[in-house]
């Protein structure tokens, strides 16, 4: 890559399509779940050769709590196993792990293993590797809306100095940049209540093939085709 703004800072992936992985190969959806962790550890070797500084991966939003309750313990129970067999190698790769979305909702279980491995990893600075847990772009809205409306009532801030940057200080991803490239496997064009107040300028490449099927050079070439595109927020 040819100058360093031609590489995105922050990378986000809607990692779709595990369980149609699976299914085409008569297995269970939780096998394409388990085959999709493999994609996780190739994007986050990418990133780091790549020099990006922001890795935001969609593993469990708000809604996917309405699936069955087998297929909900499968994915947690594969989470924690995530976050204790990586952590390892999150240390030895100098990446850094934080959370967003509405963590309260995860079993306790889970939630000490996330926090563990956050604490553990929190001095590390090369990549940040962000997951997005029980995670909902208009729960997080709205949520932001009710700190600052709470605030003002109590006098705290004055609602006429309520501003862009104010409004993304109450977001899960307060001190986080705004998503560059936003990559969504499985070929669906939709976002899927995924930051939608953050992915306002981010440039979009879909990929047809499945969350398992998504390698590093795939990587490499969404990276490619962002640094084709010009952005022009806006202006000419
Ligand atoms: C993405 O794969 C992983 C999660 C949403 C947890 P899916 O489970 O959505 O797989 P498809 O889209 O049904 O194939
Ligand atoms: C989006 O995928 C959520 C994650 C990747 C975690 P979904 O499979 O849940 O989204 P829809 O149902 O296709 O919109
Ligand atoms: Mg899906």
């Amino acid at each position: 890559m040819s100058d360093s703004s031609s590489i995105p800072r922050h990378i986000a992936i809607i990692m779709d399509g595990n369980g149609r992985w699976a299914k085409e190969r008569g297995l269970p959806r939780r096998a394409g779940h388990r085959a999709g962790a493999e994609s996780v550890r190739e994007c986050v070797e990418a990133c780091k050769e790549l020099g990006v500084e922001y890795l935001t991966l969609y593993a469990f939003s708000s809604e996917n709590w309405n699936r069955p309750a087998a297929e909900v313990t499968a994915l947690m129970a594969l989470l924690e196993r995530f976050l204790e067999e990586k952590a390892d190698e999150l240390m030895k790769q100098d990446v850094k792990l934080q959370a967003i979305g509405h963590l309260d909702r995860l079993p306790d279980r889970t939630r000490a293993k996330l926090n563990a491995a956050i604490e553990r990893t929190a001095q590390n600075g090369s990549l940040t590797l962000v997951l997005a847990l029980s995670y909902g772009s208009r729960e997080e809205l709205v949520e932001a809306a009710r700190s600052l409306a709470t605030d003002a009532a109590a006098g705290k801030i004055d609602p006429a100095d309520i501003d862009g940057d104010l409004f993304a200080s109450r977001l899960y991803t307060a001190g986080i940049p705004d998503p560059d490239l936003l990559i969504r496997t499985s070929g669906e064009l939709r976002v899927s209540n995924f930051l939608l107040w953050q992915i306002s300028y981010a440039e979009i490449v879909i990929f047809k093939k499945f969350w398992p099927d998504f390698h590093q050079a795939d990587l490499f070439e969404a990276a490619k085709e962002y640094a084709r595109r010009h952005r022009r927020f806006g202006a000419l």
